[in-house]
């Protein structure tokens, strides 16, 4: 165990495999990963890599096969409380409005299944306060108080994201997961929506490990980029070795950095090394 540790994430010589007929198919190998409290990492690498796997195996929502995930000190073995997600859609309940959404995971925190199904008056009191937080953080995250009686069909894709992020943000986690939450939105929102994440980052001092297929974002959000392989699945359609880590680089211009840096030089010399390294990575 490395309570020790400066690191608040810890990957050591991480597998995943899945057994295939006769034989197994390598998603991640040999990863070694260190993220230190804090930190704003984007990962990016090729479609079916891995990405969302290496998510999985930070949250606890799936183990490695090989290797050892660390969080805070302890060897992760379950879905660890401390770290809230945000995925790129569906990450609301659509039967439930803004407000309830957000207070959803306090509520459910803070309150047994019994006081929930009798509707008892502690559920009640802890029921209210909940909402009453959630209106607090509406007004921190751009969302107007009208908003909060919504529902999710009834706000722009920007406005559902920014409730997911209100929803992982009122836990107060130490890590905050984000699989290319931004993916599906249109440019201009999607740069609206980097500056909020950053303004978060900043204000909560979480540590964020950020998911994308955008490099460009990758570079400018992350205070480091992470590139992994491809998996390097054989001409003959035989599983290759397994995606692992390409290039580990900090990005420049110090953080959060202005809009302004992405027409530098030294960012778009960032951005093709981290292109390269990513996108044609030949196998070992
Ligand atoms: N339960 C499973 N059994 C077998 N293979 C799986 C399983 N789950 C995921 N995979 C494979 O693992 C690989 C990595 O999946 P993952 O979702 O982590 O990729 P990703 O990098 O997030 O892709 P994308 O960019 O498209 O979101 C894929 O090739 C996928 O088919
Ligand atoms: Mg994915």
């Amino acid at each position: 165990m490395l309570t020790d540790s400066p690191y608040l994430i810890s990957l050591q010589d991480v597998e995943v495999s899945y057994a295939t007929n006769g034989g197994r198919h390598v998603i991640l190998n040999n990863i070694g990963l260190n993220v230190s409290p804090g930190e704003f990492l984007s990962v990016v690498g090729s479609t079916g890599c891995g990405k969302s796997t290496l998510l999985r195996l930070i949250l606890g929502a799936q183990l490695p096969t090989r290797g050892q995930v660390v969080v805070a000190g302890q060897p992760v073995r379950r879905v660890n409380r401390d770290c809230g997600i945000v995925f790129q859609k569906y990450s609301l309940f659509p039967h439930r409005t803004v407000l309830e959404n957000v207070a959803f995971g306090p509520l459910l925190e803070r309150t047994t299944i019994c006081q929930q199904v009798m509707y008892t008056p502690t559920y009640r009191r802890i029921r209210r306060q909940s909402l009453e937080a959630a209106r607090a953080y509406l007004n921190r995250i751009g969302l107007k108080p009208d908003d909060g009686v919504k529902y999710p069909y009834q706000l722009s894709g920007g406005m559902q994201q920014r409730v997911a992020i209100a929803q992982a943000l009122l836990m107060q986690p130490q890590v905050l997961l984000m699989d290319e939450p931004f993916g599906a939105l249109d440019h201009n929102t999607r740069l609206e929506m980097q500056e909020l994440i950053l303004e978060q980052w900043q204000a909560y001092g979480m540590t964020m490990v950020f998911i994308t297929h955008d490099l460009e974002e990758a570079c400018y959000v992350g205070t480091r980029v992470v590139g992994l392989s491809q998996h390097w699945t054989d001409d003959d359609n035989t599983p290759g070795v397994g995606a692992t880590v390409v290039t580990d680089v900090p990005t420049p211009g110090g953080h959060p950095k202005p809009m302004e840096i992405r027409a530098t030089t030294e960012f778009t010399t960032l951005l093709e090394h981290v292109r390269q390294s990513v996108l044609t990575a030949d196998k070992p």
